[in-house]
């Protein structure tokens, strides 16, 4: 299979489990399907959160070290770095002049930030068609994204498809390949686990304050005789992203006869947590050491990315008539 894949992630902390089962890994899998998977850190979409530039130079290469050590390889995946391929910026301009400013207004993030009554910037506003033109510069075929990207696909759809229809076929139309809702990972209050929420465990967390962390995971205060079901409880969730079957299917049943404690529980989950990442830990510390490699990987992954972006830009370009 050929397929062109792509997706972006943004540099705006560290990675926590939701991350890992609901993107990362996703990214590292198919990785081994197709000899053209794109993968960027979106720091230029970092911008419009993180203002504070030691916070996002170091978030970036950060970010670029957890892909590796987790098992992106550069020698199968394109890795860059976004606001090195400067083709996308230019390509953002070209499908800004065409997007309608309704079908922005309707777009989640700018459009819950307003109801709440707070103000927005522009960059918040234009953020989908920086994204389209991410997806677009490398003639992608398919977007692995999380259910809350789907929205920005089909408007970077809708603005590759009205631009084919005004200055003739130049883009390719991209399909999102959606992770499924079932692989959303709860945090530890229970909720979807994300950074806006406070409820993270971080993947490279150092394992004594994960140990910590786990055990103040949320809990119902039942009494330990009761029998409980495993599948509505966030803790068997969470251990269940680590386990074998045979061990999940051991735990289960523990759920379903009673009489445990959550402790053993935490305790069996900070074990499996950290045990899983225990050798993405030991490749972190070793690429942590050794930030050239890093920058290096990541110069060569642009190089790569902007060798497909400068040919897609000039289709572009001759396209709507700066060719001249
Ligand atoms: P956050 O909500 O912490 O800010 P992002 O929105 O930056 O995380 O998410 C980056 C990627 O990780 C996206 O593809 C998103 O779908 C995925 N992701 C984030 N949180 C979760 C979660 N709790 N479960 C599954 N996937 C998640
Ligand atoms: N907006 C995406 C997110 O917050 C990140 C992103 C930027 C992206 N450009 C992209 C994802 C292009 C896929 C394709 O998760």
């Amino acid at each position: 299979m050929t397929m062109r894949v792509l997706s972006g992630i943004q540099p705006t902390g560290r990675f926590h489990w939701g991350n890992y089962f609901g993107a990362i890994r996703q990214y590292i899998e198919l990785q081994h399907q197709t000899p053209n998977a794109f993968y960027f850190i979106a720091n230029l979409h970092a911008l419009t959160t993180v203002r504070d530039r030691e916070e996002l130079a170091q978030n970036t290469l950060d970010a670029a070290i957890d892909l590796l050590a987790l098992g992106l390889d550069p020698q199968r995946a394109t890795l860059f770095v976004q606001s090195d391929v400067p083709e996308v910026s230019e390509l953002c301009w070209l499908l800004l002049t065409g997007t309608p400013m309704g079908l922005l207004e309707r777009c989640h993030a700018y459009k819950d930030k307003k109801e709440r009554g707070l103000p927005a910037d522009a960059g918040l506003f234009t953020y989908p068609v920086l994204m389209a033109a991410d997806i677009l510069a490398y003639d992608s075929e398919v977007v692995p994204v999380g259910d809350d990207q789907v929205q920005h696909l089909e408007v970077t759809r809708d603005l590759a498809a009205s631009f084919n229809h005004h200055f003739g076929q130049t883009f390719v139309l991209p399909k999102a390949k959606v992770m499924p809702a079932a692989a959303r990972v709860p945090g530890t209050d229970g909720a979807k686990m994300s950074k806006s929420y406070g409820n993270t465990l971080e993947v490279f967390e150092d394992p004594k304050s994960l140990r910590k962390k786990i055990m103040r995971i949320v809990t119902d205060s039942r009494p330990m005789e009761e029998p409980k079901d495993p599948d509505s409880d966030h803790l068997f969730q969470l251990y269940s992203l680590f386990a074998s079957d045979g061990d999940r299917e051991s735990m289960a049943a523990l759920y379903r006869r009673g009489g445990f404690g959550y402790g053993e529980i935490k305790k069996a989950l900070a074990d499996v947590a950290v045990d899983y990442f225990a050798a993405a830990r030991t490749r972190r510390e070793e690429l942590a050491g050794q930030p050239e490699r890093v920058r290096q990987i990541l110069a060569d992954g642009a190089a790569r990315a902007r060798a497909k972006a400068a040919e897609v830009l000039d289709r572009a370009r001759r396209a709507c008539g700066l060719v001249y």
